[in-house]
């Protein structure tokens, strides 16, 4: 059985809808919990598929794991560091970070490649160049690596790209070398720097979070904490693209507007009227005449890549033609066939799109190919004329968490259906 989601377009969006914590930070704090000694609390935790993914692996490393509603309370205190080899390795990639943190703590892992979307080729090299450069000897047989260090030496490390897992991954095993790390051309996105004030409340020494050279004092323990994660930026950001596409007057809660800015300004370019009222940003749906614009992905602050296929959706609005160049991942386009099933026209060039609007859009069955184009059909479907049936679904909830409820709640008409496969 699999689910499909069903959802009748042409309803208008009302109300408020609040962020949940952000996913691409809560899948590096959890693995970065077994370098404590003792208990760690997290608040804020989304009610997404990776967190459960990620419990099954906690477990498996003979962890105590209590998650209630928005709350996990971790106890690392009887970790047993075996081999992660099982199929919950598959589900997302961030069970890579599992290897920075064992390594550090343990000096020694052992861990299958991980999986995730498919988005093209997704290399761990830096990842890898990163811990040799701290000592570690590094095998890789039957699609599982072996990890192990005599000792892990602070050193001096370059990143050839500024790679968000890298850099994180790179930190959870330096917190523990002996000496000082220095990360060079860090990725400065705001989920690094959550991870770094989880790893600081742990006892952890480390500056220059959020600038692309990060310095980290290796210690010799690091202890239990309580932390709350920050909300989820793309999530807030395709709440934004789906209130500008389908909204009336929606309410947007628990946002870091300065997380948003290249999306702010992107949207405002397109004649989109927004309002930022303290944690919240309220977008006003009268203006439905978009000027077409041009976005190209980059590193944070940057637009972000997980934002361009949310909003290929609403550039299918815009009057002209509007172009989409992906710097992170040139192959990010599956969700423009997807798009074009619907009445989309969309043109793909190397490592880019041309997005021409304004057509509209008809409902259709369509497939989530990957978490973002996922996104990008939910809003599609919203303003859609008919029905459109998504399918691979579990996509989608593995980023957006109770995606359906939240907009059930403001007024879309949506419903899950399960399939015989
Ligand atoms: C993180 O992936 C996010 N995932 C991605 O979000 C996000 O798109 C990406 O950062 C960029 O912002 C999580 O945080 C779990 P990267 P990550 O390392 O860390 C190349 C979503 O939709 N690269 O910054 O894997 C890589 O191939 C997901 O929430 C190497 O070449 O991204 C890519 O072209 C999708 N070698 C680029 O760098 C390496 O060792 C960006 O990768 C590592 C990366």
């Amino acid at each position: 059985m699999s689910e499909v989601i069903a959802i009748e377009g042409g309803h208008k969006l009302n109300g408020t809808v609040v962020v949940s914590g952000a996913k691409n930070a809560t899948v590096a704090l959890i693995p970065a919990i077994v370098l404590a000694d003792s208990p760690v609390t997290v608040y804020g935790v989304p009610n997404i598929s990776d967190v459960d993914a990620l419990g099954v692996l906690l477990r498996e490393l003979n962890c105590e794991v209590d998650k209630n509603d928005d709350v996990l309370v971790v106890d690392p205190s009887n970790l047993k560091n075996i081999p992660l080899v099982s199929d919950a390795v598959d589900k997302l990639r961030a069970s890579y970070y599992f290897m920075g943190a064992l390594l550090g703590k343990y000096k020694r892992v052992k861990i299958k490649m991980p999986g995730g979307c498919y988005l093209g080729p997704r290399p761990i090299d830096l990842h890898l160049k990163g811990f040799e450069a701290l000592g570690a000897k590094i095998t890789y047989e039957d699609d599982t690596y072996l990890l192990e260090a005599e000792e892990l030496i602070g050193t001096q490390i370059y990143l050839d790209f500024a790679s968000v897992g890298a850099t994180i991954n790179i930190m959870l095993a330096a917190v523990r070398a002996k000496g000082k790390t220095v990360i060079e051309n860090a990725a400065k996105e705001p989920e690094i720097i959550d991870v770094v004030n989880l790893l600081t409340k742990m006892g952890a020494k480390i500056r220059g979070a959020g600038t692309d050279t990060i310095t980290i004092e290796g210690v010799e323990h690091l202890k239990g904490c309580t932390h709350e994660i920050i909300p989820d930026r793309i999530e807030a950001g395709t709440f934004l693209i789906m209130a500008a596409a389908a909204g009336e007057r929606v309410i947007i809660q628990n946002i870091i507007p300065q997380h948003l800015e290249s999306l702010i300004s992107k949207l405002k370019e397109m004649g989109v009227k927004m309002e930022n009222v303290g944690d919240s940003i309220i977008v006003y749906g009268d203006n439905k005449n978009f000027n077409a614009v041009d976005v190209r992905t980059q590193v944070y602050p940057g637009f972000a890549t997980d934002l361009q296929q949310p909003l290929t959706a609403l550039l299918t609005q815009a009057n002209g033609q509007s172009q989409v160049i992906e710097t992170i991942y040139p192959e990010r386009f599956r969700h423009c066939e997807q798009l074009n099933k619907m009445g989309a026209n969309i043109e793909l060039d190397e490592s880019m799109c041309y997005i021409n609007g304004k057509t509209p859009l008809k409902g259709a069955k369509v497939e989530a190919t990957d978490l973002r184009c996922g996104a990008a059909l939910l809003i599609a479907g919203l303003i859609a004329d008919g029905i459109t049936e998504i399918s691979n679904v579990y996509h989608i909830d593995r980023g957006y968490a109770n995606i359906d409820q939240k907009l059930i709640t403001l007024g879309a008409v949506i419903r899950r259906i399960k399939v015989d496969d």
